[in-house]
């Protein structure tokens, strides 16, 4: 065994744990503890539930950092259950320890924060988290199988999110909507909705976090968010709704419907913004401030992938973004890719702006 430190606390973890097999502690998720504990601090959940704990170092530092007054940390295995223990012990905090399928102590507990931090998919615990939450609740959900929503597996998205998912491009965001569209749906099914507010994709995974809100009423008020996204795999050409032909060559499109408003929520971010400032978590928090810039509109314009599909050279960001601009679109750089723009401008005149 030995010792790591992260924020305030000190664990003890397995010696020579590896990030790509499956491990108690994985410290290339620091970054996203930091800013769970920044959200949870602003959210101030009453009883908080880090359904998946490993290492039970998340939910720790709810506990300590966040102040969250109840925590429940919870894991399937035995192993990670005494581990957890002890270094619940070792830390001096009282909260409460379950060794059970996460699905099962969501069936038996509600909360009014959610932590599914799973290895792979999280979508077996949707259904159990979706009751579970309560009025006005938080949800966190991360997910690894990043080859099912981010496109080279889109029957195995289907089969987890009910959508295929689509190697555009844009991929990494339509991943992101794809993961949030499936949480709104199983969130529905018990007159329950879902507002994402802040979500983003690093390294190997994605991590989504949102608010619940209840009602029948509010839940079909959401829905109206949804909307097709229609791609050309033949020319690269996409427009937001339905639309069975490409508007550029004419062939047929795929499409895949899901929520296509805001992801992150400026209101929100700035709070968590501030947040990360107060606890000097530097990196989380420039992070958080580009999030809340992002422009609102679902999908970007990735430079190399329209020219190859255009056969086109490739030219720089800057330059597309320039010759947009004095057709009088507002550009900004994508945040899932530095060789990407966002605009409200067509893919039409995006292409003539690359020639
Ligand atoms: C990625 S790790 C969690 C990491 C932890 N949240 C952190 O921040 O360090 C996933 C954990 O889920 C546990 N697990 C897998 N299936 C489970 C289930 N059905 N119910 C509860 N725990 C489960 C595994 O034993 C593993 O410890
Ligand atoms: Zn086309």
């Amino acid at each position: 065994m030995k010792t790591v430190k992260e924020g305030e606390v000190e664990i003890e973890v397995h010696e020579g744990e590896s990030y790509d097999k499956e491990v108690f502690y994985n410290p290339k998720m620091e970054f996203d503890r930091n800013l769970s504990v920044a959200v949870a601090s602003v959210v101030e959940p009453q009883r908080a539930c880090d359904a998946l704990s490993a290492s039970g170092i998340r939910g720790i530092r709810y506990k300590k950092e966040s102040e969250v007054p109840e925590v429940w940390l919870n894991d399937a295995n035995p192993e990670s259950v005494e581990l957890i223990k002890k270094n619940v012990q070792r830390n001096g905090i009282d909260v409460e320890v379950r060794n059970k399928d996460a699905a099962v102590l969501l069936r038996e507990e509600d909360f009014n924060f959610i932590d599914i931090d799973p290895f792979g998919s999280p979508a077996e615990f949707l259904d159990a988290a979706s009751g579970s939450i309560r009025r006005g609740g938080f949800l966190a959900v991360s997910a690894t199988d990043t080859s099912s929503f981010f496109g080279t597996y889109p029957r195995v998205s289907k089969r987890r999110y009910a959508r295929k998912s689509m190697k555009t491009g844009y991929n990494k965001e339509l991943g992101l909507r794809i993961l949030v569209s499936a949480i709104i749906e199983s969130l529905g099914r018990y007159k329950k909705t879902f507002y994402p507010r802040l979500c983003y994709f690093k390294e190997h995974y994605a991590r989504i976090f949102g608010e619940v809100v209840e009602g029948a009423k509010e839940v079909k008020e959401n829905f109206k968010n949804f909307d097709y996204i229609s791609h050309c795999f033949s020319c690269g050409w996409r427009e937001k709704g339905y639309h069975e032909e490409c508007g550029l060559c004419g062939n047929e499109t795929r499409r895949t419907k899901v929520y296509a408003s805001k992801l992150n929520t400026q209101s929100f971010c700035k709070k968590i913004i501030e947040e990360c400032k107060e606890r000097k978590f530097y990196e989380e928090r420039r992070k958080v401030q580009d999030l809340s810039e992002d422009m609102d509109v679902p999908y970007h314009y990735d430079l190399h992938y329209i020219a190859k599909k255009q056969s086109l050279p490739v030219i720089k960001t800057e330059k597309l973004m320039r010759r947009l601009g004095e057709r009088g679109y507002k550009t900004r750089k994508s945040v899932y890719s530095p060789t990407a723009v966002k605009t409200k401008a067509p893919f039409e005149e995006v292409v003539d702006c690359m020639d």
